[in-house]
């Protein structure tokens, strides 16, 4: 492996993320939720890298790019390699669509060798669930997990996932078509580790042995609105008030248990006038822990004292669960792999678990699942700062061919077709 070539290729990694974070509903920074128009322009510029490779690209019915790259042989079995192609607003050009690309140099760098499996790069339509509240859209889709009931769902201006669809140009009703095949071999995700730890280890690599389970909720206090200048502070319903207490005790419980984050990310208060006591504080709430049982619980106590703080301050709540979704574990056989291809590249391996969510923990309902992740300066995500190392792309790029030549050569990693 030529170095040059490797650092070549991770520099043109580097320079596509941001190409494609440069396709954006903001003017000025980075936001591509599911299917708006940027991600058209995501799907044209990935098709025109992957084309010249020989791989055949399409956008299946819940607008997920699909483009695969043929085996040895016709009608071999896929090995997936993808990630998120959506953002969160003024997001970073690293979260997500580093996996796509990341996926694609992989291509590149195999120079025409064909493996026992064809390789299907995936750029999933929708994994922060920002624009309906509910995430992981496009991955859902290849596990069967979208229903008429679940393509209701509206987003803030009351359009649903199918109207997104159609308005797109694709046809829901062929969503069942973007279901994964049944002898589907794996699916891999590289992406950013989004956190603090393998700088802190100055670490390059590291293998996901789990991802921690997520519960998302939206809670809307709800009070009397009222004059700010003539209610007097005894006889106010102030639903921001309420709120305000609300979230201090969000932080105090978090920080009480090992493991546990709890967020309130977005806070909206109604009718949000200076002059106008608030009748109404809509929050949402984002409640991960590694162990199910332990943030099921803590998402009750939190529930148990809105309802506390509320009943004390003459308000009521309205709860809605968007999201319970279990912690998952990766496949140790790919784990297993996926460390002997970072001891090839001279590097020491290290297995973690994922506070952040990702496409791989709905993948892993139906394909052995497995993450590799890239250091994160400054562990900074969700943020213009988000950066990689090119030196760490490189690794992860050594890492890749390694584990591509391992699984073309494995017979356990066939075997699982064999029980299918
Ligand atoms: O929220 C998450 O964990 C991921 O960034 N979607
Ligand atoms: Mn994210
Ligand atoms: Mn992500």
């Amino acid at each position: 492996m030529q170095v040059t070539e490797i650092a070549t290729r991770a520099g043109q990694v580097i320079g596509r993320c941001q190409r494609l974070a440069s396709f954006s509903e903001d003017p000025k920074t980075t936001r591509r939720t599911f299917l708006s128009a940027p991600m058209r322009e995501c799907h044209q510029e990935i098709a025109r890298w992957m084309q010249p490779l020989g791989a055949q690209v399409r956008i299946d019915g819940a607008g997920n790019l699909r483009g695969v790259y043929p085996a040895l042989q016709p009608n071999a079995p896929h090995l997936l390699i993808g990630s998120h192609l959506d953002t969160v607003p003024n997001a970073g050009a690293y979260d997500g669509i580093l996996g796509v690309v990341l996926a694609i140099a992989l291509l590149q760098e195999l120079r025409g060798r064909e493996l026992p499996f064809a390789i299907e790069v995936v750029g999933f339509s929708e994994e922060e669930g920002v624009r309906f509240g509910t995430p992981f859209i496009g991955s859902r889709a290849l596990v069967g997990r979208v229903d008429q009931q679940f393509l209701s769902v509206q987003d803030a201006r009351g359009i649903s996932i199918r109207k997104a669809i159609e308005d797109f140009g694709l046809n829901p009703d062929q969503i069942s078509q973007a279901a994964l095949a049944a002898d589907t071999l794996g699916y891999l995700e590289f992406h950013i580790e989004q956190g603090p730890v393998l700088e802190r280890m100055n670490l390059p690599l590291a293998a996901v042995e789990a991802i921690a389970g997520q519960s998302r909720l939206e809670l809307i206090f709800l009070g009397r609105a009222n004059h700010a200048g003539t209610a007097p502070m005894n006889i106010r319903y102030d639903a921001v008030a309420g709120a305000a207490e609300w979230i201090g005790s969000v932080e105090r419980v978090a920080q009480q248990i090992q493991g546990l984050v709890a967020t309130v990310g977005n806070i909206e208060a109604k009718p949000g006038a200076a002059n106008v006591i608030a009748g109404e504080a809509r929050m949402t709430l984002d409640v991960r822990h590694s162990a199910d049982n332990i943030r099921i619980r803590a998402v009750e106590d939190l529930v148990r004292q809105a309802n506390e703080i509320a009943t004390r301050r003459g308000l009521s709540v309205r709860e809605t669960s968007l999201l319970s979704q279990p912690a998952v574990a990766m496949s140790p056989f790919l784990i297993s792999e996926i460390e002997k291809a970072i001891v090839k590249t001279g590097c020491q391996p290290h297995r973690m678990v994922s506070g952040a969510g990702h496409d791989a923990m709905i993948m892993a309902e139906k394909v052995p699942s497995a993450m590799i992740f890239l250091r994160t300066p400054g562990g900074i995500s969700h943020n213009p700062a988000e950066s990689v190392a090119q030196e760490d792309v490189e690794k992860a790029i050594e890492c890749g061919l390694h584990l591509l030549d391992q699984l073309a050569s494995s017979s356990e990693f066939y075997k699982r077709n064999e029980r299918a």
